[in-house]
């Protein structure tokens, strides 16, 4: 165990400072140039350098280890660098965006997926990752809706949580984990008009009943670094947040962890006008007590050390603030070993090994999505021809945003893995169209038509591309880019047997889509496995089990639209949906519902909801309620279910959701099989925050439901006492 108490002691201010600053890997490899500019930029000599905490990003475990030799030999104080990067679904082996994971609802697999991209990461030299990302969103104009799990505060939560322990593991010493950074602290996706890096206006009832409980859940699952946000969350960016930043986070949460800027967020203070110059944003920061700089500009390593001279600050703090990196540093075990197990034999052993693979193809079944079928799928391997038109048909960039070291060419395309499944049936390949933006051209439709005139079946491979999400990446329309559309509706017109897959990074309108064609099967950006698993669950050897985790508009006009949402003092029964009534809460031009609701997804089985019981129908505040929902798979495929539970509270002090995910369990059924499904409702469910924001529960009449948001069934009431 170091003394890092004896450590900070012989460490000069200067020796604090670069502790606390992060630069990237590019500044240490090769000519010194950086995504940002010149090393000379940084505004940091060699012998900073030499003394910097933390790196971010490396392409392999070469260069970490080369840098992290070179640097214990360089440094003063012999303290080993942090290396961190954007593990978000992978390190090598990518596995889907964490949207789709939030519809796969199945913590265990999402924990998984972290565990194995952690063995990856460590064999390349990473020590920490900047994930999970929890915030909460409900509007997929927003292009970073791709790394959350979706528009539910339950089920946000517990993925969360789940990353957290999937990355940490039960011991940060363990060569098969890696520190996680909870992001973005907060609100960020509260950004107006989904348009990235906009001002947030959230009141302090809204924050903490829907965007703070999934970071809070994080925190309790242990995580070891948080990120704030970019964002202007009330008036104040995040990272000069106080209320923030220390009411909630130090004082109410006692989060004891390592708090990381995002890039250059300090220095864009300045941009945001809350600070005049650089120097004002190193004084903001520092007063956050924002541990660590990811730096453009080592503000911190330029500016504070003046202000500790002046009495602005103490050199206390400034060693509170270095002692919480250097725990980090000794909970991964990097006194005692600053390379942690990186080496090249470990990425040959690691990297898209067979075990992986599988992980990621499992991943990638599991949070697929079946939005409509018709009965056209699952498809049989019998058949001869099929032709497979559009942008994806043979597309291998379908890892989505964020995916770190993956590679296109290491990607399994939907022409590879049918190729793979269905050996014997010829396979004819045109694109069709494009997914470019403002495409209007239908040359490539001659070609598609005449494919699908002569195949048995037609797989459209529609969608975004996966960077038109992710950050930086908002959008003021969700339709397919170009005329996919209308390609699917000419190719459905010669073709009955046509099926779509469909790709994003956000939830879509498919209106249009979904009159062409008798189904289709939204997989998001599946990752490295996407063919073969999109082959597999169009085939029949994979099932379909994931329900949507982020709600599909009708159109954008909607957004945000959410399930959990209030009623009104007017609302509308939603079976006059689509008719419009004067002085009632709807839209003269369209309808208010939704394309497809959270929660919605089919599966080859038929599962069949055949009763919700109470084991009473009261509840006291020490009590439980047994819930047992009794579901019956028939049919003969044998499948998944995601069994949920929602509530409304009829009456509190403030206006509750109309709808609300109390409880959710993914159970396996055999074909023909009948289950009750068991859940366990106690008080604490039930809190929300009152009007003091006080998180309390109130008595009253509850419903109880199960099925799946606007379209709840079996609804039981019960009092809490
Ligand atoms: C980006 C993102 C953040 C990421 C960081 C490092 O701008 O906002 O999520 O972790 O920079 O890449």
């Amino acid at each position: 165990m170091a003394d890092l108490k004896a450590i900070i002691l012989q460490m000069s201010i200067e020796d604090k400072l670069c502790q606390l600053t992060q630069c990237c890997g590019e500044v240490f490899i090769g000519d010194g140039s950086v995504a940002t500019g010149p090393k000379a930029r940084s505004g940091l000599n060699d012998e900073m350098l030499n003394k910097i905490g933390s790196v971010l990003n490396f392409a392999n475990c070469d260069d970490a280890i080369k840098v992290q030799k070179e640097h214990m030999e360089n440094d003063p104080n012999k303290i080993p660098m942090v290396f961190m990067m954007d593990v978000i679904h992978g390190f090598r082996t990518i596995y889907p965006i964490p949207l789709a994971m939030g519809c796969s609802f199945d913590t265990e697999l999402m924990k998984e997926c972290c565990q194995m991209a952690s063995r990856e990461a460590v064999a390349g030299g990473i020590h920490a990752t900047f994930g999970p990302m929890v915030d909460y969103s409900r509007d997929a104009r927003w292009g970073r809706v791709m790394e959350s799990c979706g528009e539910d505060v339950l089920l946000n939560s517990r993925m969360g949580a789940a990353q957290v322990e999937g990355f940490q593991g039960e011991d940060l010493k363990d060569k098969k984990s890696i520190a996680a950074c909870v992001k973005h602290f907060a609100g960020y996706g509260g950004a107006e008009a989904g348009l990235d890096y906009t001002g947030v206006e959230l009141s302090e009832h809204t924050l903490r009943e829907f965007y703070l409980p999934a970071y809070k859940a994080c925190i309790d699952a242990g995580v070891s670094l948080l990120m704030p946000s970019f964002n202007v969350l009330n008036g104040v960016p995040s990272t000069a947040n106080k209320w923030l930043m220390q009411d909630i986070l130090k004082k109410e949460w006692d989060y004891k962890g390592v708090v990381i800027s995002d890039w250059a967020a300090m220095s864009e203070l300045v941009d945001h006008g809350v600070a005049k110059d650089e120097n004002e944003a190193a004084r903001l920061a520092f007063a956050n007590e924002v541990d660590i700089e990811m730096c453009v500009t080592a503000i911190y390593v330029n500016h504070i050390g003046k202000m500790i001279e002046e009495g602005v600050f103490t050199e206390e703090q400034l060693d509170r603030m270095v002692l919480r990196v250097l725990e980090l540093k000794e909970k991964l075990g990097l006194f005692e070993d600053p390379y942690r197990g990186a080496s090249a034999d470990a990425e040959k052993r690691e990297f898209l090994s067979e075990k992986n693979r599988e992980i990621a193809r499992r991943a990638a079944e599991e949070s697929a999505v079946l939005l409509k079928n018709d009965g056209v799928l699952p498809l049989s391997k019998n058949i001869k021809k099929i032709a497979l038109i559009g942008p994806f048909a043979d597309n291998n960039a379908i890892k989505g945003f964020w995916s770190c070291n993956g590679r296109d060419e290491e990607t399994v395309t939907i022409k590879q893995g049918i190729e793979k499944l269905v050996p014997n049936a010829e396979i004819t390949v045109v694109k069709g169209c494009t997914n470019d933006f403002g495409d209007k051209d239908t040359s490539g439709f001659k070609a598609a038509i005449k494919a699908a005139k002569k195949s048995d079946i037609v797989v459209l491979c529609l969608g975004e591309k996966q960077d038109q999400s992710g950050e930086g990446n908002s959008r003021t329309t969700l339709n397919l880019p170009g005329v996919q559309s209308e390609l699917a509706k000419e190719i459905a017109k010669v073709n009955k047997n046509t099926v779509a897959v469909t790709f994003s990074g956000r939830p879509l309108t498919l209106g249009e889509l979904h009159e062409s064609v008798p189904a289709i099967l939204h997989i998001w950006f599946p990752g490295t496995e996407g063919g073969n698993a999109i082959a597999n669950l169009l085939f029949g050897d994979a099932n379909p089990c994931g329900k949507i985790a982020m709600t599909f508009p009708k159109n954008v006009g909607q957004c945000p639209i959410y399930y959990n949402h209030r009623s009104t003092g007017r609302m509308k029964d939603p079976e006059l949906d689509g008719q419009h009534i004067m002085y009632m809460t709807n839209y003269i031009d369209s309808g208010n519902l939704p394309q497809y609701s959270f929660g919605h997804g089919l599966s080859y089985s038929n599962f069949v909801y055949e009763d919700l019981k109470l084991s009473s129908d009261s509840l006291t505040a020490d009590g439980e309620i047994k819930v047992s929902v009794t579901v019956h798979n028939d049919s003969d495929v044998a499948g998944k279910e995601v069994v949920m539970l929602y509530m409304r509270d009829l009456v509190a002090s403030t206006a509750r959701p109309i709808q609300q995910l109390l409880d959710f369990k993914k159970v396996c059924f055999e074909a023909g099989e009948r289950k009750n499904v068991e859940f366990t409702v106690r008080e604490p469910q039930l809190r929300f925050y009152n009007p003091e924001n006080k998180h309390v529960s109130e008595p009253g009449e509850f419903l109880i439901s199960t099925g799946y948001a606007d379209h709840l069934i079996h609804t039981k009431k019960f009092i809490l006492e």
